[in-house]
């Protein structure tokens, strides 16, 4: 022992800690094989951005949504990958995996947390970018929709086809497919429809292993789990087949603003007692933000009720007439439009020209902190109003709550039916964001976030508190993204995600990913992954 100790011992360190450097560093290896694979070199130049590639760092902000994580202290990538052929995906897979390198799949890269291009231990994104094709068959009421391509993307090639066919996924058309559908997808048409992870029929996904799988070959419980069990789990989705849902020619859209002034708390109060009874065909949602008073030089609470209904608006105003009258729906708040330009209207842009749709840069990026809660209860008056009253603090100048109304069609599925659980008794889901402009303030804003959220902990779902994986937030627990994460640990997390489906999710990703290859910080882990 005593030899151990003075002798073979600082050998052994020395040794174990220059292993531990290659370990730490496998970069270049990464690179050369990948590059032996891909082989062709104009192929390579259009594949792999370096850091030294003068293009990277466009190639690095081009889909980064949340700036929050894209200062120069952000941990940056090693390198891009943004493949061409479904072979360069398998390449990438081989090549990390045998040098023991992590990469993290992009799509539209609006993860909240930035998780799809930001890691803290070294890394290379897959960006799916050169990935967007969206086919198209209205026959069929189908299209097969690459992960790359964004909800808009998709929208408009829908569009250009049908009037009468949509699809019932995100309001905001920047998202990309790929991490959208992996988590569910809730918007206007989710009421009527459910979610867009409810319509996904078929998929095509590379695995651990590099195999191409579709949902015959992967089997019933791997495409269950990429179905809302979240992204960079259980492989690289790389297409969708999905089902197309019936819209009319024509919907209409309204919005009623209220400010605290005009009885906001009290309209918007009622309005949890009603909107997940109204028909299906009825869409609402109440954004709740900071407004310029009346009063010059003061501020309000503003509650903009919104709402999309799947017909024409001689039929919607005598139906809210009937079951909100205290909304006070005039025939000049609503609009009737298309079911394509009713997404636009809902992302604050102009209706025309629909060709917005394809604009991956039409809405504008900040940076942000954003959490979520699932409401069980009407709240009240009292609790809305303290809720209210948060937003007329400093740090909420750049905040907003978006509550969308639920019931209807997610009323009707069942909570293991996919990953997502949040479904019969959910009154409507809150996604809470704040925003700020100057870095250096984040802490301030964000802990102005965490207080709004427990404030509300006493009116919301609780045992476990539950939250929109979509939206992830990392307050709620996270892996270790360089070693071995627990059941226990990882449940934290899983279970307000995914209730008792984080379970199943758990068997399967120990089925099709033992090593744990795909994985960040709120990634499911298997049971004694390494
Ligand atoms: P991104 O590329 O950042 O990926 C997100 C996650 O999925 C990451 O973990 C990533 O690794 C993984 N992933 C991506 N592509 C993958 C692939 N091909 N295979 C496997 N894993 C993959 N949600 C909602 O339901 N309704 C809404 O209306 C909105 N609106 C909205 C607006 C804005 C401005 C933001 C920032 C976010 C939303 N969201 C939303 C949330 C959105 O659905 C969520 O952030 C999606 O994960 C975004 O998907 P992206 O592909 O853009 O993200």
């Amino acid at each position: 022992m005593k030899f151990l100790q003075f002798s073979v011992l600082p050998f052994l360190i020395v040794i174990l800690s220059l292993i531990g450097a290659t370990l730490a560093h496998p970069y270049g290896d990464f690179l050369h094989c990948l590059s032996l694979r891909i082989s062709n070199s104009s192929t390579i130049s259009k594949v792999i951005y370096t850091q030294n590639n003068p293009s990277y760092s466009s190639v690095l902000n081009a889909s980064i949504q949340n700036t929050r994580f894209s200062t120069p202290t952000t941990p940056k990538p090693y390198a891009i990958i943004t493949p061409r052929k479904t072979s360069h995906v398998q390449s990438t897979i081989y090549c990390s995996k045998n040098h023991g390198f992590q990469f993290r799949i992009r799509s539209g890269g609006h993860d909240v947390e930035g998780v799809s291009y930001v890691s803290q231990v070294p890394f290379v994104i897959l960006d799916l970018v050169n990935f967007r094709a969206v086919k198209v068959d209205a026959k069929n009421e189908v299209v097969w929709v690459q992960s790359g391509a964004t909800t808009g993307e998709l929208y408009y090639g829908i569009a250009s086809k049908t009037q009468t066919l949509g699809f019932p996924a995100g309001i905001c058309h920047t998202i990309g497919i790929g991490g959208h559908l992996s988590g569910g997808g809730f918007g206007i048409l989710g009421r009527k429809y459910g979610l867009a992870a409810d319509h996904i029929i078929d998929a095509k996904l590379i695995d651990a292993y590099g195999r191409i799988l579709n949902r015959k070959f992967m089997g019933e419980d791997l495409f269950w789990a990429i179905r809302g069990g979240g992204g960079n789990t259980f492989g690289v989705v790389l297409a969708w087949k999905i089902k197309l849902v019936p819209v009319p020619p024509v919907v209409t859209v309204f919005t009623v603003n209220k400010n605290l002034e005009q009885n906001a708390t009290k309209i918007f109060h009622r309005w949890q007692y009603i909107a997940h009874k109204l028909p299906n065909d009825l869409f609402t949602a109440v954004w709740i933000m900071k407004v310029n008073s009346s009063q010059v030089g003061k501020k309000t609470v503003q509650a903009g009720f919104r709402g999309m209904f799947l017909g024409g608006v001689d039929e919607l105003i005598p139906l809210i007439q009937h079951e909100f009258p205290e909304l006070g729906l005039a025939k000049e708040n609503c609009t009737q439009m298309s079911w394509v330009q009713s997404i636009l209207y809902f992302g604050g842009l102009p209706i025309q020209p629909v060709e917005i749709l394809l604009n991956r840069n039409a809405l504008p990026r900040s940076s942000l902190k954003a959490k979520t809660d699932f409401v069980k209860e009407p709240m009240p008056e009292t609790g809305i109003e303290g809720f209210m009253n948060m937003f007329l603090e400093e740090e909420a100048d750049f905040a907003i709550t978006m509550i969308e109304a639920f019931g209807g069609k997610m009323d009707e599925i069942q909570e293991n039916e996919l990953p997502y659980p949040h479904r019969a008794g959910i009154l409507f889901e809150s996604t809470y964001i704040v925003q700020w402009t100057n870095e250096e303030d984040a802490g301030t804003y964000i802990n102005w976030i965490r207080r709004l959220y427990s404030y509300m902990a006493s009116y919301v779902s609780k045992s476990p508190r539950e939250a929109y994986h979509n939206y992830k937030d990392l307050d709620l627990g996270t892996n270790n993204v360089n070693g071995y994460t627990s059941y226990e640990q990882a449940s934290v997390w899983g279970l307000k995600y995914f209730k008792n489906n984080f379970k199943r999710l758990v068997q399967i990703k120990t089925m099709i990913d033992p090593m744990n290859f795909f994985r960040n910080e709120q990634s499911v882990p298997p049971l004694w992954s390494p």
